[in-house]
């Protein structure tokens, strides 16, 4: 399938290492594809749903202490340990390199190993990079074949170039062995006693940000955690904007969002719902495209409701992980209906009533969804150099302090807003749910490099002189909550009122107050037609109280501080006119 010697060498090493009974390259065609969906079945690892309601459909249940990216046994392998930063686990190279051998050591006897090629970007298109993950989970392939341009694809478009060598093995699941780690100086990810989505489909989160973040510090571009939209207005103007929010904070449904009726005839089509590779297009402007091919979307809270086009798009050829099953073969979720099924087997394969007092599906079960499937896919989803981008949105969870949503003063407060990101934790992660955190850019835990560098890139790559109309740079907050905890924001369909405001903002046609923050909309800047709000909670949404702000001061300190020479001056700056517009 290939004559790069590279690949080759590699390969010969990787099965002396690992020792698998079998090696069986991954062509892409649809008969390997079917042999091998229907060797899962046979062994268990895959169920066949219900083909008539879900055509091509599978449901895949995971070890019960295997259901997230677990971000104390991710590391960032660099010479210098300086290189990987404070926020990241770091252990020297050779000693990382030499610990995980024996764990690798024999660990495909009796198992086949796949070679799984697969295209990060459109095929042919010039931001696009190619990986090659071995791996002896079939349940990897299938997903990585939904996830990616897999298969003698990606030997075409890699010639005799250089790749992303990964190497996943299951090895026994087990939790104190399991490790995903990055050399981002060999372009090599390494993830074993793992068998769950982020921590083994090593295209997405360890390539395309962990490894490409890196790529682009060194090469002048960005890898990001951000959705990118396209929204058209009731004119037939189309512009786009990219999104970063931490991980479970909303960036599919917003990248799917269906604005209300009552706003007029807009239009919102979806380019990416997770990552994001950004360059400097001629024209001077940002030009952002969608590594993926498809969605590893959160399942609860996704319904007809909430995201009807995710849905959708989940109803053929979509892989199920960690969600329950019915009776009828189809597949439930907490938030899927709002009656729960009188009966069905829950993640962990267990008989579930809605008395059973536990949750059928895990809280961070997913579909692995074709882009193709979703019904506001846009047509630019291929398109070689992607889409030029208007607005940088950041966001996070935050019960108080953050507004519904402010424009940043200029490029570099715009980075400071990012890099002041918290959130409160997730599901998505292993450890403790609902926690204050820092996520800068919704980066914490898939940048590559030292964060302290990736804010200077991120400050350069505003002031480079070919970037001659850098999008402007906003901050959203859907999850504030009133005293009984309920959200004061309806969200989903009604972030476009949001979106609205922030594109008309890039246009110079709609007002806003000025704050200690930034700008903020004046309730009458928003239109708000057809809401159903009261005075009260909006006043709240759109205050900025200083003696909050003010207390936020000293955390972002401490957080700032552990960067010691590597904080760009340019943030300590903003630092400083904060606290000064604060006083
Ligand atoms: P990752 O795939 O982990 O990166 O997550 P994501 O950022 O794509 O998050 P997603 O869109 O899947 O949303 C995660 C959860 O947040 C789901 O349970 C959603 O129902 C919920 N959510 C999304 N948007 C909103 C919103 O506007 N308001 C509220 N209240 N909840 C939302
Ligand atoms: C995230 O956690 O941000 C995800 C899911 O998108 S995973 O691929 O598991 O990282
Ligand atoms: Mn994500």
């Amino acid at each position: 399938m290939t004559t790069n010697q590279k690949v080759l060498t590699w390969l010969e090493e990787m099965k002396a290492l690992t020792q698998p009974d079998k090696v069986v390259w991954i062509d892409g065609s649809e008969d390997q594809l079917n042999a091998l969906r229907e060797e899962a079945v046979s062994t268990g690892e895959l169920i066949k749903l219900n083909q008539e309601k879900l055509p091509g459909c599978y449901l895949h249940r995971t070890a019960e202490n295997d259901v997230a990216r677990v971000e104390d046994r991710t590391f960032i392998c660099t010479t210098k340990r300086e290189d990987a930063g404070p926020t990241n686990n770091w252990m020297a190279p050779a000693e990382m390199y030499a610990m995980l051998r024996e764990i690798y050591n024999g660990s495909m006897k009796g198992r086949t190993m796949y070679v799984v090629p697969y295209i990060m970007g459109p095929a042919g298109s010039p931001f696009s990079k190619v990986g090659i993950e071995l791996t002896d989970s079939i349940y990897v392939v299938l997903n990585m074949n939904i996830m990616t341009r897999m298969g003698q694809i990606a030997l075409d478009e890699l010639g005799d170039g250089d790749f992303v060598k990964c190497l996943h093995a299951k090895c026994d699941v087990d939790p104190e062995k399991r490790y995903i780690v990055q050399f981002p100086e060999d372009n090599t990810i390494w993830s074993c006693n793992s068998a769950y989505g982020g921590n083994v489909l090593l295209g997405k989160k360890c390539f395309a940000l962990r490894i490409a973040s890196y790529m682009g510090y060194k090469e002048g571009w960005m890898a990001e955690h951000m959705l990118i939209l396209g929204l058209t207005n009731p004119a037939g103007e189309k512009k786009y904007v990219a999104a970063a929010f931490p991980s479970a904070c909303g960036k599919t449904n917003l990248a799917m969002l269906i604005p209300p009726a009552v706003l007029g005839d807009y239009k919102v089509e979806t380019v990416g719902d997770d990552i994001a590779w950004i360059r400097i297009g001629e024209d001077g402007r940002l030009w952002a495209i969608n590594p993926e091919a498809g969605f590893f979307g959160v399942a609860p809270g996704t319904s007809e409701k909430t995201n009807y086009n995710a849905l959708e798009a989940t109803k053929k050829n979509t892989i199920f992980t960690n969600v329950a099953l019915c009776d009828d073969g189809t597949v439930w979720w907490e938030g899927l209906t709002k009656e729960a099924p009188a009966h069905c087997i829950d993640w962990l394969g267990k008989e579930w009533t809605p008395e059973s007092g536990t949750k059928a599906a895990h809280p961070n079960s997913r579909f692995t969804a074709p882009a193709v499937n979703c019904p506001c896919i846009s047509p630019e989803f291929e398109a070689p150099n992607g889409v030029p981008l208007s607005a940088i949105i950041f966001g996070g969870r935050r019960a108080k302090s953050a507004p519904l949503v402010y424009q940043s003063f200029d490029w570099n407060h715009g980075v400071f807003v990012g890099a002041t990101m918290a959130s409160e934790t997730t599901a998505a992660a292993t450890g403790a749910t609902g926690v204050v955190r820092r996520d800068p850019m919704a980066m914490r835990p898939f940048c590559g490099y030292n964060m302290g560098d990736y804010f200077q890139h991120w400050i350069d790559m505003g002031h480079k002189p070919e970037l001659t109309n850098p999008p402007k740079i906003f901050h959203v907050n859907w999850f504030r909550r009133d005293e009984d905890g309920n959200f004061m924001w309806p969200g989903f369909g009604d972030n476009m009122r949001v979106l609205n405001w922030i594109l008309d903002r890039c246009d110079g046609k709609v007002g806003a107050t000025e704050t200690p923050i930034g700008y903020v909309p004046k309730k009458e800047d928003l239109n708000l037609t057809g809401l159903d709000i009261d005075d009260k909670t909006l006043t709240e949404l759109l205050s900025v109280d200083k003696d909050v702000w003010r207390a936020e001061l000293p955390g972002i300190k401490e957080y700032f501080d552990q960067f010691g020479d590597k904080l760009p001056a340019g943030i300590q700056e903003q630092y400083d006119a904060l606290a000064a517009r604060l006083k």
